[in-house]
């Protein structure tokens, strides 16, 4: 997977409108995060690690938007399907599932611990790959700051899952599905760039 996903970003890193397309791509999904821990509150819920866990989110689908915006080419973005831009509803629908069965565990709160936990997991390993790819072609931003923040979340959703005592056989089921969403979309991405590329060689002179 690591071989796989770095041989499409490497091709994103050195063309603006491929790179721009990939970080509107983050964006969305980000949002798309942002947004879901704020259905998780309710109005007299105003936890502060929440807020805060929303509020980040949010900020890194702005840094996102904002350095696609920075390259200045047109944003359609081929990284995302249907069913990609799905991904954290169906995560979080197969949490679901999988907690109906699980008569110890709120749905709720075991929903948002667990749907963030992976995530976050994934976001850590994803922009680790990213970063160092854009590090290796010079690009004008880091992904530090974002990366920072995606451990701390990361590292208080683990504390939060280990309370909820759940199966090791739960926990292996939902991290096989993850992966096989993130292995979907990683093999949409190779697809993808593969169109791009014929395209473009077929209006070379
Ligand atoms: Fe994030």
């Amino acid at each position: 997977m690591d071989v796989e996903l770095k041989e499409v970003l490497t091709h994103i890193v050195q063309d603006s409108r491929l790179q721009a397309g990939f970080l509107a791509a983050l964006s969305e999904l980000e949002n798309c995060g942002a947004k879901k821990i704020m259905r998780y509150q309710t109005r007299s819920n105003t936890d502060l690690s929440l807020l805060q866990h929303a509020a980040e989110e949010a900020r890194h689908a702005y840094f996102f938007q904002k350095q696609a915006c920075k390259l200045g080419v047109p944003m359609s973005s081929p990284w995302l399907d249907g069913r990609r831009r799905r991904y954290l509803d169906r995560l979080e629908l197969f949490i679901a599932r999988c907690l109906s069965s699980e008569s110890s565990v709120a749905t709720r709160e075991g929903c948002y611990v667990l749907t963030t936990y992976y995530i976050e997991k994934r976001a850590t390993w994803l922009y680790t790959c990213y970063e160092e790819v854009l590090a290796a072609y010079g690009a004008p931003f880091s992904l530090q700051s974002i990366l920072r923040e995606e451990v701390g979340h990361l590292d208080e959703m683990e504390q939060m899952k280990q309370k909820l005592g759940l199966s090791t056989e739960i926990k292996r089921e939902i991290q096989d599905f993850e992966l096989t969403l993130f292995t979907e979309w990683v093999s949409h991405m190779q697809d993808r760039l593969q169109e791009v590329l014929r395209e473009r060689k077929k209006k070379a002179p």
